[in-house]
């Protein structure tokens, strides 16, 4: 049996339709309902839904064999998994961004708001820029308003909300996309059907980009 931790949401279920393609279906997981684990012995599958943010978690502590995760949690937590594939969905990117009248002084040190405290240090360390870490868990795109950063570092994918807060990219620091992780043990003992569930799903990536 191969353990899959999905990540809740609209992401989670563009994810399990590319696993019910390759040949691992398991209807059930289509009703709608609250129950967050669905099996089908017969592919030797098991998925659960989790918070997007802990599929690392299920993943790296073996709970889950493999699991989808977006590269923003895998750079910010940096958990010990093996990425196998880039899934190529949940597009989006992470950026630095702030007022429009926002000019960096390298004198001062910069306030930095964000629910990505490890991403934006690594970035800022890259560019030998002090900065001082405020880290928020959600609605970062206040921070500059109030006064309370003079930048932000977050996801950007259409860019709407930034726009209707009146902040613009400064930088972009690198692109996310969802990716294909699995445990090490686990991958060890099961690389076969591992390896199996990675190749359906990178063909049907092909077949898409042949399209
Ligand atoms: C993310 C991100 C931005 C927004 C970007 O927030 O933190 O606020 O999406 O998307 P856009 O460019 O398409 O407007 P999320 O919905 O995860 O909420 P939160 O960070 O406020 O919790």
């Amino acid at each position: 049996m191969i353990n899959v931790a999905l990540p809740k949401g609209r992401l989670g279920q563009k994810v399990y339709d590319m696993f019910e393609k390759a040949g691992y279906p398991c209807p059930s997981i289509k009703e709608d309902n609250r129950k967050l684990i669905f099996e089908n012995e017969e592919v030797g599958v098991r998925y659960f839904w989790v918070k997007p943010s802990d599929v690392t978690i299920y993943v790296e502590r073996g709970a889950a064999d493999i699991g989808v995760a977006g590269k923003d949690i895998l750079l910010e937590y940096e958990p010990e998994v093996y990425e196998l594939l880039d899934l190529e969905l949940g597009k989006c990117r992470m950026a630095v961004a702030a007022k429009s009248t926002f000019r960096d002084n390298t004198e001062r040190t910069l306030k930095v708001a964000t629910k990505f405290p490890n991403i934006a240090r690594t970035y800022y360390e890259r560019e030998s820029r002090d900065i001082d870490i405020i880290k928020l868990n959600g609605s970062i795109e206040i921070a500059p308003i109030l006064g309370l950063s003079d930048v932000i570092v977050d996801i950007v994918e259409t860019g709407k909300t930034l726009k209707e807060n009146n902040l613009e990219v400064v930088k972009t620091i690198v692109p996310i996309s969802a990716r294909l992780i699995a445990n090490k043990a686990g991958f060890k003992f099961k690389t076969a059907e591992i390896e199996q569930i990675r190749d359906s799903l990178a063909s049907q990536l092909k077949e898409k980009e042949e399209k």
